[in-house]
């Protein structure tokens, strides 16, 4: 089979129409209101609360300021447990704070956090539980809420993921003390850079409104050590422009996804995650597999490999897990003994191209790829 004639990456960003944007500009550059809180940031921040369900909502420029400040705002000290399955900023971003990460196994069934391995994590030092909703499939959030309630533990959810996810209907962002969300333009919703922070808490929201900003309380007086995490108008403006086509985009990779599972069930050795749960409005924000090798007939790593020659751009994520990081492998929750399920599943996995301008014909062609690379065993 001869190679794609041009690169096929994970994703492409969603871009809103061209002469929108421009309309946009023109309309920035009328209001000469650049940044802080200008009028678009303002529109955003107003019609996300209505669109996400949750009662407040600050806009920040990234999902890793959003992390940085819910941790302020919730005084988060000592430990906190999160899942060594995700990305970097996660952990990092604790590490900023001073505290220490610990990292919990995940579940071989959801790949996110395995609520049964919390509890013996918690010591005296245990602040808060950090789980990250995985690809944008939800946590076992009550689990988590009744450990937390034990415990008297805060929950941040990290939504990155997960933008416009529903359990039974309500918005994702309101499970936890804070949710926070990333805009990249990686992400099913961007604004090019930025994020977002969710709660049900309007002081949460104000001590998140004041951190952001430098701490200023009016123009004489800064009443917290704060730092500069605002959203400008450009990118406030791009987010508008992007909610009105998101639902479009959420069907197109729905529709994408259904192929890519019905014809990779075919392949002997190639699994996904097809068990969200039914009471879940899922975002389609990827879609990813995982490859065992004795069934397959090739390892992940030489899928990717293989992959690439065909012009095919997939990725390993989680690989290496945020736990086999130089900086935090010698943490005692980092040891191979705590985190069967997560080092065996970041072996295995791999994400496929997946975004609403990919065709039935390319997503057809990477399986038939796939199911060559595997020597073409297929499923009895
Ligand atoms: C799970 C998770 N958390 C945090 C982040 C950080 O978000 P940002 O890149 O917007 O800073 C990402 C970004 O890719 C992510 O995937």
């Amino acid at each position: 089979m001869k190679p794609f004639s041009k690169p096929i990456y994970i994703t492409r960003p969603l871009l809103p129409n061209r002469e929108a944007v421009y309309r946009k500009i023109d309309e920035i550059f009328d209001s000469q209101w650049l940044t802080n809180n200008g009028p678009q940031h303002k529109q955003l921040e107003k019609v996300l609360v209505d669109y996400l369900q949750v009662s407040q909502l600050s806009l920040v420029n990234n999902g890793t300021s959003a992390l940085q400040l819910a941790c302020q705002a919730l005084r988060l000290s000592g430990e906190v447990i999160t899942t060594p399955f995700t990305f970097a900023a996660t952990p990092h971003v604790l590490y900023w704070n001073n505290i220490k990460p610990v990292f919990c196994d995940i579940k071989e069934n959801t790949w996110n956090i395995d609520p049964d391995k919390i509890e013996s994590l918690i010591t005296p030092s245990t602040s808060a539980i950090l789980p990250v909703h995985v690809f944008g499939n939800p946590c076992n959030t009550k689990m988590i809420k009744k450990i937390a309630e034990r415990y008297g533990l805060k929950v941040i959810y990290d939504a990155s993921h997960c933008f416009g996810v529903r359990i039974n209907g309500q918005g994702i962002g309101n499970f936890g003390d804070i949710s926070t969300f990333s805009f990249h333009a990686t992400k099913i919703f961007n604004t090019i850079e930025g994020g977002a922070l969710s709660c049900n808490d309007p002081t949460i929201k104000m001590r998140v409104d004041l951190a952001k900003n430098f701490g200023f309380q009016g123009e004489n007086s800064v009443i917290v050590p704060g730092i500069n995490a605002k959203m400008n108008e450009f990118q406030a403006a791009v987010g508008l422009l992007v909610l009105n086509i998101i639902e479009t985009e959420v069907e197109k990779r729905k529709k994408l996804t259904r192929l890519y599972q019905d014809r990779l069930n075919e392949i002997k050795g190639i699994t996904f995650l097809d068990k969200i749960d039914k009471k879940v409005d899922y975002n389609y924000y990827n879609f990813v597999i995982r490859v065992n090798k004795d069934n397959y007939g090739k390892g992940r790593d030489e899928l990717y490999d293989e992959l690439k020659k065909y012009n095919v751009f997939a990725r390993k994520y989680f690989y290496p897990l945020c736990s086999q990081f130089q900086c935090y492998k010698n943490y005692p929750s980092s040891s191979s003994k705590n985190l069967p399920i997560a080092e065996k599943i970041s072996e295995d996995v791999l994400s496929l191209p997946l975004y609403g301008s990919l065709t039935d014909g390319y997503v057809n062609k990477i399986c038939d790829i796939i199911g060559l690379l595997g020597a073409n065993k297929l499923c009895d």
